[in-house]
């Protein structure tokens, strides 16, 4: 099984390095760009060409494995975890980034199997930064060895978020009012980057404290929750339970402490689940 989860590792870090490149190619030119459940939630032919990519690749190499990408999903296709090994992939992690030339932008693999998250592979395609983590082995970022902030207290914070693609006034509303009841406790500072992988590794590198966001998806997390967990952070829920892939809500940190603080200020943005339909 050991032998099997590293071939694996090794195939997803493969042809994530593949479509690094074709999206760094990519990011700044012209791009054919279509809008999805909102008019901020965007698509290009790159993000479709680099998850068809990544899909056929890893099913050639494992026939048997099945596959949840954000694309495939936006098509029709069922977001449903099942026992068996199934990669979860966002084939540009900041797609609204990468409409814009925003140089931060990341592809993200996560493989699940029997439900269990086992290893993840994110890669800043831009800044040639590649996370990997695998259950068991540790998290890292270029081979360096990756250790979470081990900050317990709110007031001293740094914190990613991300706003999403809801533009609905009382969601955006809600956002924001999150982030004031957490700038008044007060913590040091928010910032957004555009891409909740990419946040997740800051978290992973203990660059920041914190993460949390409500509409992110299952794509967005799946690779993550290996990598934040082997750095020795956790990720739980909005609402203090465990992690749940499929709720879009997740609040990440170096320390259980500093993540239920966090859970203590949050109100809930409700979003339909992943595997609603
Ligand atoms: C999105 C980005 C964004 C976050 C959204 C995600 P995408 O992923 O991570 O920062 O706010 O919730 O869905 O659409 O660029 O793959």
């Amino acid at each position: 099984r050991d032998e099997l989860l590293e071939e694996y590792l090794k195939a997803a870090v493969q042809v994530t390095l593949e479509a690094g490149q074709i999206i760094r190619e990519a990011l700044t030119s012209e791009k054919r760009v279509q809008t999805k459940s909102s008019a901020a939630d965007l698509v290009t032919e790159t993000d479709q060409l680099v998850e068809n990519l990544i899909i056929s690749t890893l099913s050639n190499k494992f026939p048997s494995h099945r596959f949840i990408g954000e694309e495939s999903v936006a098509a029709g296709e069922k977001c449903i975890l099942t026992d068996d090994p199934t990669w979860i992939i966002d084939p540009i992690d900041g797609t609204c980034n990468f409409v814009h030339g925003t140089p931060v932008v990341a592809v993200s693999i996560g493989l699940s199997v029997k439900k269990e998250l086992e290893l993840g592979v994110i890669y800043s395609c831009v800044e040639e930064k590649l996370y990997t983590g695998r259950k068991g082995h540790g998290a890292f970022c270029n081979g360096q060895k990756l250790q979470a902030s081990t900050q317990t207290d709110l007031s001293k914070a740094l914190i990613l978020t991300e706003l999403g693609s809801i533009r609905d006034p009382v969601a955006v509303k809600m956002l924001f009012n999150n982030m004031e009841r957490l700038l008044k406790v007060p913590a040091h500072g928010i910032r957004i980057v555009g891409s909740a992988a990419l946040d997740l590794c800051h978290v992973a590198a203990g660059d920041v404290d914190a993460f949390y966001q409500f509409g992110l998806h299952c794509w967005d997390m799946a690779a993550a929750a290996v990598i934040v967990g082997e750095a020795g952070g956790i990720m739980i829920d909005t609402a203090g339970g465990p992690l749940d892939l499929m709720s879009r809500r997740v609040v990440a940190a170096g320390t259980l402490e500093m993540a239920y603080q966090i859970v203590k200020e949050l109100q809930p943005v409700a979003y339909e689940r992943d595997d609603s339909t």
